[in-house]
């Protein structure tokens, strides 16, 4: 009897050596231990012993169980360790590592000079007017006293979407959908941001480009105050010391017009390369509003006049920035973006 168990005490530990993992341990706890195990078996025989040996045998047999129980406990932890040991090592980082590196964006420099534009006419009372990129014939030209055949017409080549509907060429259709809501009212103080398109492409013109319409009508504005509000946002814009120039010109919806000039921003007036030796460049047109534009809106030419502008944000932001291709702008290249 004590031999058997010593012998099953030895086959015990071998298997328990050998086991390779968590799984074969409890194979090995299953055969020796189990209800079924070695043990039983062996303890079965005891039966037929007497009492005094049945006892001595008995605790023998305990301190055996107890035994493998330790070993069988002692190699669970040392595999259960290693098994630790090698997640920890599957997840270890290396913390010297470079990081990702999360790209801040920021405003396009187109939208950071429309948000400076619209805030100095936001501060002189005026307020934003929007109206549709895809316009109707009517509020493009019509209206604004451009009638077909016209040879105003030429000067924008148009994308039409049919004979009557097209890219608009400009923002001043804002000005006749405004007046058609305001009318007979006065004051009226808008500005109109927004992009426009025209069948140009070159280092100075993108067939999609943006503009900036505004639109002043009360009794008694005058000429005046077109200069004035004009020559304060060019030094809102440009600088205290920048001078306007107003040149006569013509737009079929204005009368008198002008386009005006800003001393020249690299050279302060002197003539150098970016205005063309002529100290002067050319940010906007403007004028009274055409006594026929107000009529053909509602207003009546007799008791209101008004003034009306129309200036380009690009034009604005290459002098601001100096850059000398208008196609930078659009071509997305986050090298170029980057710098503003
Ligand atoms: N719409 C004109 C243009 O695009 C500019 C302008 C606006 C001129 C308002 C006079 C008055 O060239």
């Amino acid at each position: 009897m004590e031999e058997k168990l010593r012998l099953m005490l030895k086959a015990a530990q071998q298997a328990i050596a050998n086991a390779q993992d968590l799984e074969e341990i409890n194979q090995v706890r299953i055969h020796y231990l189990g209800k079924k195990g070695e043990l039983t078996r062996i303890l079965r025989g005891m039966g037929a012993l007497a009492a005094d040996e049945r006892r001595n045998y008995g605790q023998l047999a305990n301190k055996i169980r107890e035994e493998i129980e330790e070993a069988l406990e002692k190699q669970t932890n040392v595999f259960k360790n290693k098994e630790k040991q090698e997640r920890l090592a599957a997840e270890k980082i290396d913390v010297t590592l470079p990081g990702n590196v999360f790209y801040l964006g920021h405003l396009h420099p187109i939208t950071t000079i429309l948000n400076q534009i619209e805030d100095i006419f936001l501060g002189l009372g005026f307020s934003i007017a929007e109206g549709p990129e895809v316009e109707l014939d009517y509020y493009n030209f019509e209206a604004l006293n451009i009638p077909a055949g016209h040879p105003a017409r030429e000067l924008q080549d148009t994308f039409f979407i049919t004979p009557n509907i097209l890219l608009r060429t400009h923002t001043s259709p804002v000005q006749v959908r405004t007046m058609e809501v305001t009318t007979p009212n006065i004051p009226v103080k808008i500005i109109a941001p927004g992009k426009v398109y025209r069948r140009d492409d070159d280092a100075t013109h993108t067939p999609m480009f943006h503009q900036v319409e505004g639109l002043a009508i009360d009794r008694q504005i005058t000429f005046a105050d077109l200069k004035g509000t004009l020559q304060l946002f060019a030094a809102e814009t440009f600088g205290a010391d920048i001078r306007t120039r107003f040149r006569p010109s013509f737009f079929p919806f204005t009368e008198p017009s002008a386009e005006v000039d800003i001393s020249c921003v690299m050279c302060a007036g002197q003539g150098c390369r970016v205005c063309s030796q002529t100290g002067w460049l050319e940010i906007l047109g403007c004028g009274m509003v055409h006594p026929r534009v107000l009529e053909m809106s509602g207003y009546s030419s007799e008791e209101v006049t008004g003034f009306a502008f129309g200036l380009g944000v690009e034009r604005i932001a290459m002098l601001k920035y100096g850059i000398d291709d208008m196609r930078l702008l659009f071509e997305n290249d986050l090298r170029f973006l980057a710098q503003f």
